[in-house]
Parts: C-alpha cells; structure tokens; sequence
C-alpha cells in the first residue's frame, strides 16, 4: 500500500494555488468563519504587477483553480481577496488520518542521515551547571525529532575528563589524604574549589600541580586510579541528574575528552606530514583566515588543549561513527570556537563537503534581575538547585515541563528568564497548561469508555471550532518535519500551545459526551487524536504527558 499523504490540507492546498498563480498565495487564517478557512491576496498582488483590475485577476484565477476536490466553490470578497471552505468530508478524513495512521502524520525521511548530536558534556569533578542544562534539554529534543523522522542518531557526550585540572584535585586529595571513591559529586565540587584556590594562593602548591599532570598523563597509576575514582563519582552524579531530567542519554552515549588521547598523536602527525600545522614560537599551530589567532594543536610544553581533542573528534565521528550530520549544542559563547575547529577540520580534510556541520549556540538563562543566573557564591546556578526550585511550585513531572517548555519555547538563541512561578502555572504559554490539555483529553476519553461509547470514526464536521481544529491537527507531520530540518524546537512549541487553545475553544463550543450518534463519535475521535497528537508533541520536547493532573 502507498504511504498515506501526510501533507497538511494547508500545503497542499497552497501546493495546488501556487501551480496555477506562479507565486506564493501566502494563505492566512479567514479572519471570520463566515469568509471560510483561508484567505490570500495573491489575486491582489497578481493585479499590481500586471497592471489590472484585481477582481477581475481573482475571476480568472478562480475560473482556472480546480479544487473541487479539496473546496467548497471558491469566493471572491472585498478588493479581490479568495476565499477558501475545506470541504467538510476533507476535513473529516484529514482528522481520521491521525487516529488512524501509527506515525500521527509524522513524515519518514527518504534521505536517512546518520546524526552525531554533541551535547550534555558536563565536566568531570564539577556539578552540572545551568548551561549544561540548556545544552541537555536541548539536545535531547533533537534527539528525539531526528529519530522520530528517521534519522539515525548517534548522541555524543563530550563529558570534560581530562587536562590540567586534574593535576590540582589529584595533589589536593593526596595532600588531604581523601578517599576520592567515598566523596559524592557535590564533594568533589567542594574540593575542586579548594584546589583551585590553594593553587591561586600557593605558589608551592601550583607547582606540584603542573608537576603532577605531566605525571598524570604519562601514566602514573597512582594518580590514574584516583582519576578513575573521581570518574565513577563524576558519573554516578551526572546519570542522577539525567534520571531527573528523564533525558534519553545513558554510558553507552559517553565520549569524553581522555577517549581522544591516543588519537591526539596520530592526529598531530598527519597535520605535520601534511604541512596543515605549522610550527609558530614553539607551538603546533594551523592558520586559517578570518581568525585572529591560529588554532594550537600542540601547546610549547607539549600539551593539547581543547581544540585538539574537538578536532580528533570530527576526525572519529566522520571516520568511524561515519556521520553525514554533526550537531554541537554548546552556549553561544563558543560559536567562535567552533567555526575555528570547523575550519581547520576542512583544511585538514577530516570534514569532507557532503558531512554537514552545524554549531547550535544557546542563550543564557537570566535571574529576575536581568543577570545571568548566579548560585550564592556567585558561580553559575547548579542544575539541581533549579530543579528543585521548581519543585517548590509543583509535582516533579509537573516542575520538569516548566523548565523544559520555558527552554524549548523561544528561539534558542535567545536568553530568557528562570521564573519558577511563572513557568509552573496551569494558564498561559507553559508547560503545565500542555500536560493539563492532554489530561482533559484523557478524562473525556476516560468517561467515554465507561458508558462505552464510540469514540470515532470521524465523519461529520460541521462547526468552525471542530473544522479549525481538525486543520490544526493535519498540521502537527510538517511542523515535526520543519523543526527536524531547521533545528528550531520553538516552533513545535508554538504549534502545541495553539492546538491546546484550538482545543479548549472546541470543547466550549461543541459538547461532546452529551451530543449524540455519529457527531458524538466525532467529537471524540477529535479529542483522541488530540490526545495523540498533543502526548506525541511534548514527547518529542521530552516533556511527560500524564494521564491525570
Ligand atoms: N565540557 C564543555 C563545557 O562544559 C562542553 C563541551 C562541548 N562539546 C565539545 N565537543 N566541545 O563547557
């Protein structure tokens, strides 16, 4: 059997007017119901250019559009605007097509692509932060729209585990004699406080501390081992807080930094034989134009910092993990980090023209002070913090929505405000007000089939609440599609909170469990797959849908 057209009747409608006018009819919403579903002005904007009548356009146009199937006989109002009445057993089926097809609309790719998505990459020793959280709930919902669409998605998480640090937090237990296998990741942040200030301070200290990476990273086993321990702690934090963040990234998703360190090597050799990489005072350097300063393979005292490793990663990810897509979810910050790695990765050849690289930069996340978000000592607010901060306002399920929804529903570039209050209300454009229209749709549905009533086929439409929802709802494969393609979550978002408003004007307007017969079935078969399409939306935001609020 052909797959079923998950078109929405909105483009193909625009589709059918657009073979004939030659442009976009640019279709908008009819302004009232008695004027039908959609209006344009094409006829109008046909008539300017040419020089003529724009009434007289809109009868010719009207004359050559055949869209019997699709419309009620199309109408000419005002200046020469058309109008357009879905036919209702169009709407009907379109309605029908969600109840009926397991992908809800929600169209399969015929160009898979194998997707590496960096994100997460929390730091070893350090609690995750308030940008971690961004970059987690971000990507995940990346990861959950390239899959639903067909990709193949390869989550990499680029966890911090390597580099000088480790030189002061491996002198700093040994100098206070811990056990590094006993300490909880927030005491291991505690420490790297510690460290990080003794090495400030003593002058002796610092010393032993270079001293001790060059040990370290030569393979001193005692220092490995408490490595190894302040890993294991490392992770067993970071997987509570993705347990809490019911975020799909388990080990098995793990490439840190130190993952790299053999390749680093391998890596330097081929850009020396090459002639990429440059020696400059000292250091391994490769010059790309537009920057202002080289990028540093190798540092003077034999090093490799954080550029090298994100370079060894383009290197494996293509190579190995034979990605065609690679999607780096960091804070805008880095953007000039990464279109230097990017660039020096084309030179190199280890970015060839048909992978697509892409660095997907992030506002900040700012108190009600306008500032960014700040814990008492003044380092950046630790994840956990604001999720229990949340969690003063509502039900955990109910406090995660919020601060997915306030993350997801903005473009992302933009910063936007942590607002517990705000962001756990049950009205307005949040999170909970999508879980509470979900739940509506689950009580009705509930009712329903205690008296046993049918619950479709969908098969009469004859009010505007139903008719606009039943468009709504034929929308829901392109706007998954539009933000698999444009990696724009924001506006699976906004499609979400129009379909709970679309949702809750239809239940004012047309009763459904005291109507009756075939228009009772209708009704609810347009609560089941609001249902459906609302709980499938906001898994695919990564926010739970619960069955009752
Ligand atoms: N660990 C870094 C941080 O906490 C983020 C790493 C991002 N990924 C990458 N491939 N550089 O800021």
């Amino acid at each position: 059997m052909d797959a079923m057209p998950s078109a929405s009747l909105l483009s193909q409608l625009t589709d059918r007017v657009q073979a004939v006018t030659g442009i976009d009819p640019e279709m908008r919403p009819a302004t009232k119901p008695q004027f039908g579903h959609f209006q344009s002005n094409v006829a109008m904007r046909l008539a300017k250019s040419e020089g003529r009548p724009p009434r007289e356009v809109a009868a010719q146009l009207v004359e050559k559009l055949e869209l019997d199937d699709l419309c009620e006989p199309l109408e000419i109002a005002g200046p020469g605007f058309i109008n357009f009445r879905m036919k209702q057993e169009v709407l009907a089926a379109a309605a029908e097509q969600i109840l009926e097809d397991p992908r809800i609309g929600i169209p399969e790719t015929d160009q898979p692509q194998r997707v590496v998505i960096d994100y997460s990459a929390p730091n070893v020793a350090k609690q995750m932060h308030v940008g971690h959280l961004r970059t987690t709930i971000i990507g995940d919902a990346f990861n959950r729209v390239l899959a639903a669409t067909g990709h193949t998605v390869i989550p990499q998480n680029h966890i911090g585990d390597w580099g000088t640090p480790f030189g002061m937090l491996i002198e700093q237990i040994l100098d206070e004699g811990l056990d590094a296998s006993t300490l909880t990741l927030a005491d291991a942040d505690a420490l790297y406080k510690r460290a990080a200030a003794h090495f400030k301070d003593d002058e002796e200290f610092a010393t032993r501390a270079r001293a001790r990476v060059e040990v370290f990273q030569s393979g001193d086993e005692e220092s490995l081992a408490i490595w190894r321990q302040l890993i294991a702690i490392s992770l067993t934090g970071f997987n509570e807080a993705y347990r809490r963040l019911n975020v799909l990234l388990t080990d098995a998703d793990l490439a840190g930094e130190s993952t790299y360190n053999d390749d680093l090597p391998v890596l330097v050799k081929e850009l020396e034989e090459s002639g990429v990489a440059v020696i400059d005072d000292g250091a391994l350097c490769v010059f790309v134009d537009g920057f202002d300063a080289p990028l540093i393979v190798r540092k003077r005292d034999g090093g490799y910092g954080y550029a090298t490793t994100d370079l060894a990663a383009i290197r494996r990810r293509v190579r190995e993990l034979r990605a065609d897509r690679i999607i780096y979810v960091t804070d805008a910050r880095q953007s000039g980090h990464f279109a230097q790695v990017f660039a020096v990765a084309k030179k190199a050849g280890y970015l060839p023209e048909n992978v697509q690289v892409q660095h997907i930069g992030y506002g900040m996340v700012l108190g009600d002070d306008g500032r960014p978000l700040k814990s008492r000592d003044g380092s950046a607010a630790k994840l956990s913090d604001l999720l229990d901060l949340a969690e003063e306002n509502a039900a955990p399920s109910i406090a995660l929505a919020a601060i997915k929804y306030a993350d997801l529903s903005s473009g992302l570039q933009k910063d936007y405000t942590f607002d517990p209050q705000r962001m756990t209300q049950t009205t307005g454009d949040t999170g909970p007000y999508l879980q509470y229209a979900h739940a509506r749709c689950c009580q009705i549905l509930r009712k329903a089939e205690a008296e046993e009533l049918p619950v479709g086929p969908i098969t009469v439409l004859t009010e505007p609440g139903e008719q606009q929802l039943a468009l709504l709802l034929s929308r829901f494969g392109e706007v998954v599609e539009d933000v698999a393609r444009t990696l724009a979550p924001h506006k699976l978002s906004n499609y979400l909170y129009e379909l709970a408003g679309q949702f809750a004007s239809f239940y004012e307007q047309c009763p459904v469990l005291k109507s009756e017969g075939d228009v009772r079935a209708s009704r609810l078969g347009l609560v089941l797959a609001t249902r459906r399409v609302m709980s499938k939306g906001l898994y695919l935001l990564g926010i739970d849908a619960p069955e009752r609020m």
